[in-house]
């Protein structure tokens, strides 16, 4: 277990040249058993557009974990999620949610909605931080070995 003190955590806002810490985080927080990851690709496209925000998470200078987002008018959405296994369960998660949800509230969004794989723990933070299902998409992940898995699609009034 990590011994670095959670006070050591900064939040800061990345830009399609923090790409490389991005793809890191990706690889390391994602299990590819369910198909939840972007290629850098999408993720340099998404971060092209208007609307789209980066938010890195670092420990002690280190890349802890990451969140991207967009708004568009009154909705924003949480794109990605993510930190690195050595990093969890020290609140980044929820930080980053809350400063995603703060983000979007200064910008003029009123809701804030995810998509999330049917089963994923990560309901629970989702869960606790306000969200609840909306809707379902069948089958929207696909793992590396072809199995697919429901999308649960989250909203939090902001
Ligand atoms: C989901 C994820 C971002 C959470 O990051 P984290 O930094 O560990 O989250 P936090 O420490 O802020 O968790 C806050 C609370 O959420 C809940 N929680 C978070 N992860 C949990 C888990 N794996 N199991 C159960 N509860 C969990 C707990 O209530 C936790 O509070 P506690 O530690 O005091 O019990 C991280 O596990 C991750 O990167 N997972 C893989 C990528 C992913 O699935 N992203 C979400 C896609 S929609």
């Amino acid at each position: 277990m990590s011994t670095i003190p959670a006070s050591q955590t900064e939040l800061v806002e990345g830009t399609a040249i923090d790409l490389d810490e991005v793809m890191a985080t990706m690889h390391l927080a994602f299990d590819p058993a369910f198909g939840e990851a972007w290629t850098r690709g999408q993720c340099a496209g998404i971060m092209g557009l208007g609307g789209v925000w980066l938010l890195l998470s670092r420990r002690c200078g280190r890349p802890a974990g990451f969140a991207l987002a967009r708004g568009v008018l009154d909705e924003a959405e949480l794109l990605l999620l993510a930190v690195q296994p050595e990093h969890r369960r020290f609140g980044i998660g929820r930080a980053l949610l809350d400063a995603v949800a703060a983000e979007a509230r200064s910008h003029g969004a009123t809701r804030l909605h995810l998509e999330m794989r049917e089963g994923n723990p990560a309901s629970i933070l989702y869960e606790r931080a306000g969200f609840h299902e909306i809707g379902r998409r069948k089958r929207y992940y696909r793992g590396h070995d072809g199995s697919s898995f429901d999308a649960i699609t989250l909203a939090c009034r902001l």
